[in-house]
């Protein structure tokens, strides 16, 4: 669908001009004269973006901004501002303005102010129709997501189920290590089974052992009856061992026995007791380095690491953002008790530009605490801890007060958070962040120094995404 722009400048000359501009670029365009015009338009049809000039007869551009934005909270606005009245560019942005073009302006200043806005919209109303959409396609066992890598996790994890291979789930924290591990037992021929995990870092050692293998009357002070351990509860079924690193060089040894003979010895007793088990093992950790250092058993580490399965942190697949919120509205109770079924795009930009450290876990506290704090149906920008909406480039920037700073000083802000964001996303690619940000890379890399911004911070978060 051709998008639709309109231009509201009481100079013919210059809706002329824009009007020209844009339709080379093959967009619908409008212009209005007048406040009262753009808003008859506006009620006629839908846009996309508008272009504002900030004097205007009968009102000004700001003022026409936040009227527009009261029926049309999602319209992205551009104001023009002459070059006197500078001041006013800061106060744009902070009445709602997407962004500002000071006047005299070149075409190419507009034009990629514009690109950049509309190609944000794009996006986002693909994602608006995919959220209405919201089909088995992009969903797989309680596990949502349209990024090709995590496709291929939902495929490895189907596989799995058909077989009975230890697994080793890699990922950060808050990933989705454990859901991908539940969905491997309840997809399979064990399903009827039972899955037992146990996080190995919530116990000191002496503790562990008597979870896992359980013991006899008797074993020791305090053991006043037989206690089933574990591992034998998930006999015919799954053994979930979460954090598998934070397991003792010497509980290491003794789950190798159950892990190659698949039978254990109950504290206390002698009899060996034989348990039909599948093992998955989850880390947040390089396991291959632990060994290279001697803190994990080499022998262990290979019966553990049969097959990895790797889950990409969410800053890598940052288009599922907008599925999985949609996902945990639908099965917030609160949320659908008060009609929540919708966040604002400017909100939803915000998320997605957040590097999310705490993975789809963050994800699921921040909805739940902007569910706490929306009043209407719809979670907005100010709804959002500050957080994550502290992270919108220039929006947010100014979000924090810092309109009281020198503009200069503002703007190398947001450029600064602008170039990391982009940055981040291409890992350190200049080639890819300068196509993006359509300047040439000699400009990068001088900007880049400016603001103190090096190549390798990004290269590095790109490799720890691919080696937990
Ligand atoms: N792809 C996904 N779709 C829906 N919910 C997810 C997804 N991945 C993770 N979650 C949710 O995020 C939270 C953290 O997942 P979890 O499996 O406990 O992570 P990990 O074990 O890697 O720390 C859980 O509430 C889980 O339901
Ligand atoms: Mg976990």
């Amino acid at each position: 669908m051709t998008q639709r722009i309109f231009v509201v400048d009481d100079d013919p000359l210059i809706c002329r001009q824009l009007e020209d501009l844009f339709r080379e670029r093959h967009y619908d365009v409008d212009t209005a004269g007048s406040a009262s015009e753009a808003l008859a338009l506006l009620e006629q049809y839908e846009y996309a973006l508008g272009v504002v000039d900030l004097k205007i007869p009968g009102t000004d551009g700001l003022s026409l901004t936040r009227q527009i934005h009261e029926r049309w909270s999602d319209l992205d606005i551009i104001i023009i501002t002459g070059y006197a009245s500078i001041k006013g560019a800061v106060e744009a942005i902070r009445q709602g303005a997407s962004d500002y073009i000071t006047k005299p302006f070149e075409r190419e200043e507009i034009l990629l102010a514009t690109e950049k806005i509309l190609e944000k919209r794009r996006l986002l109303d693909e994602i608006s129709y995919l959220r209405s959409q919201l089909s088995d396609r992009y969903s797989f066992a309680n596990m949502v997501s349209r990024n090709p890598v995590m496709h291929e996790v939902f495929h490895s994890i189907e596989s799995l189920a058909q077989n009975d291979a230890t697994v080793l789930v890699w990922g950060e924290s808050g990933t989705g290590k454990e859901l991908a591990a539940r969905a491997i037992h309840f997809q399979g021929r064990r399903k009827s089974g039972r899955f037992v995990a146990i996080n190995c870092a919530a116990f000191p050692d002496s503790l562990l052992e008597a979870e896992l293998f359980g013991h006899e009357r008797g074993a020791f002070t305090g053991a006043v009856q037989d206690r089933v351990g574990k591992i034998e509860l998930a006999s015919g079924g799954t053994l979930f061992l979460d954090e598998v690193e934070s397991i003792s060089l010497p509980m290491q040894l003794k789950l190798l026995r159950v892990l190659e003979q698949r039978e254990i010895e109950k504290l206390g007793g002698n009899r060996l007791v034989r348990v039909n088990i599948r093992v998955i093992a989850a880390t947040n950790r390089d396991l291959e380095e632990m060994v290279g250092r001697g803190a994990m058993r080499e022998d262990f580490y290979y019966r553990v690491n049969v097959v990895p399965l790797l889950i990409p942190p969410l800053r890598d697949r940052i288009e599922d953002v907008p599925l999985l919120v949609a996902e945990m509205l639908k099965n917030n109770p609160l949320a659908r008790e008060r009609g929540i079924s919708r966040v604002s795009n400017r909100a939803l930009q915000a998320l997605m530009s957040y590097p999310w450290p705490g993975n789809v876990r963050e994800l699921g506290n921040v909805i739940e605490r902007s569910i706490l704090k929306t009043s209407g149906p719809v979670i907005k920008e100010v709804d959002l801890p500050t957080s994550a909406a502290a992270s919108t480039g220039a929006g947010g920037a100014v979000r924090g007060r810092e309109y009281e700073l020198p503009l200069k000083e503002f703007l190398k802000r947001a450029e600064k958070e602008y170039l990391a964001a982009v940055l981040r996303r291409a890992r350190g690619g200049i080639a890819t962040t300068a196509k993006h940000s359509m300047i040439d890379a000699a400009t990068l890399h001088r900007k880049m120094k400016q603001h103190g911004l090096r190549r390798e911070e990004f290269r590095r978060s790109a490799r720890e995404a691919e080696r937990p």
